[in-house]
């Protein structure tokens, strides 16, 4: 069975965008291949963050990920597997300063964290973070990583990083990974469709998985639309939007019947989001149910992802002293 590596950081709610953009599909393949699901708290340190919330939000995630379908088996935590910054150490030395001023990822956060104003810190950690990430993939000889367009660039890079290992010591001792490509939806904000959904534009441009029905039906009915231009050649963005909900929430048939209607020219915006917003209800219910067993016995998540998280390790020390020795570092316990 071929090996695959995710990872994704905690940082807070996880909204749909997250949901089908990603961890939907982590849930999909987990059949198909051994899959190690990294919840990658340390690259959620590389910004300025809240020290407060993050232990909190590596658990929250934790339960989020198996509410929705992940199996807590294939969970592990980044920090809870030292040897993954080890590595890290090691692959710094295997690439060049100058490739990594080139990620456009680096590129962007460091102009966020500069135009953020009063906290102008923009960490190494923010630069060398690709490198972490190539170890996180690498150190499990992982064959496949499913990735979204915005990280084939650091996926590139841990290709980089494998063959010039590779290529110094002589063998092929790392696989190289290649991107897992899934067409996944792209859900914009429904309060603004020109933009992503995300949680960094604030808390009415992002539909929380877990939120409550209500919730759910408030922010649906106040979507954008279109802007009264019913004349428009093409689809306007909003109206495209609720259309991609409701085939992503996997309502085909009422997907058909409404694009019927659009292309007639019946279409009322009412009946779009009433559908838009029973089809997200119907498919979150059973995760809000879920979360709340997860919640029931914490405990019990706790010590079954800790214990994934051992088995894990041994892998990952494995490779680690393997490294070492090729490298010409000391192992002193062999
Ligand atoms: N950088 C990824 C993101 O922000 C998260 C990540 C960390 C990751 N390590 C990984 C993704 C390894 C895939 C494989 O989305």
């Amino acid at each position: 069975m071929k090996t695959v590596l995710s990872g994704i950081q905690p940082t807070g709610d996880m909204h749909l965008g997250n949901y089908f953009g990603a961890v939907k599909n982590w849930v999909d393949i987990q059949d198909q291949y051994k899959c190690f699901y990294s919840v990658v708290d340390y690259h959620a340190m590389t910004m300025p963050y809240d020290i407060n919330k993050l232990r909190t939000n590596t658990w929250e995630l934790i339960a989020n990920l198996v509410a929705v379908g992940v199996d807590p088996q294939n969970l592990f935590v980044q920090s809870l597997v030292p040897e993954h910054t080890e590595l890290t150490w090691i692959f710094n030395c295997f690439c060049s300063y100058g490739q990594l001023t080139r990620m456009t990822q680096f590129k962007d956060k460091s102009q966020q964290v500069s135009n953020g104003g009063n906290e102008e810190f923009i960490s190494a950690a923010l630069l060398s973070y690709p490198i972490l990430q190539a170890a996180d993939i690498l150190i499990y000889k992982a064959d496949y990583v499913p990735v979204g367009k915005d990280q084939e660039q650091h996926l590139e890079l841990s290709r980089d990083i494998a063959q010039r290992f590779n290529s110094r010591i002589g063998k092929e001792f790392f696989v190289l990974p290649e991107s897992l490509y899934t067409d996944t939806p792209k859900i914009k904000s429904t309060a603004d469709p020109s933009k992503k959904m995300s949680k960094s534009a604030g808390e009415k441009h992002y539909i929380n998985v877990f939120a409550d029905e209500a919730t759910i039906r408030r922010q649906i009915k106040s979507a954008v639309t279109d802007s009264g231009d019913t004349s428009a050649e093409t689809m306007a963005e909003g109206v495209h939007n609720l259309f991609e909900l409701i085939k992503a929430c996997g309502n085909k048939e009422s997907y058909d019947s409404l694009m019927l209607d659009y292309t007639n020219g019946s279409l009322k915006y009412i009946d779009l989001k009433q559908v838009t917003a029973d089809a997200i209800v119907a498919l979150t219910a059973p995760f809000i149910e879920r979360k709340k067993e997860v919640n029931a016995d914490k405990r019990k998540l706790k010590e079954i992802v800790k214990q994934s998280s051992a088995e894990i390790r041994f892998k990952a020390q494995e490779t680690v002293r393997e490294v070492k020795e090729l490298v010409g570092l000391l192992n002193v316990s062999v």
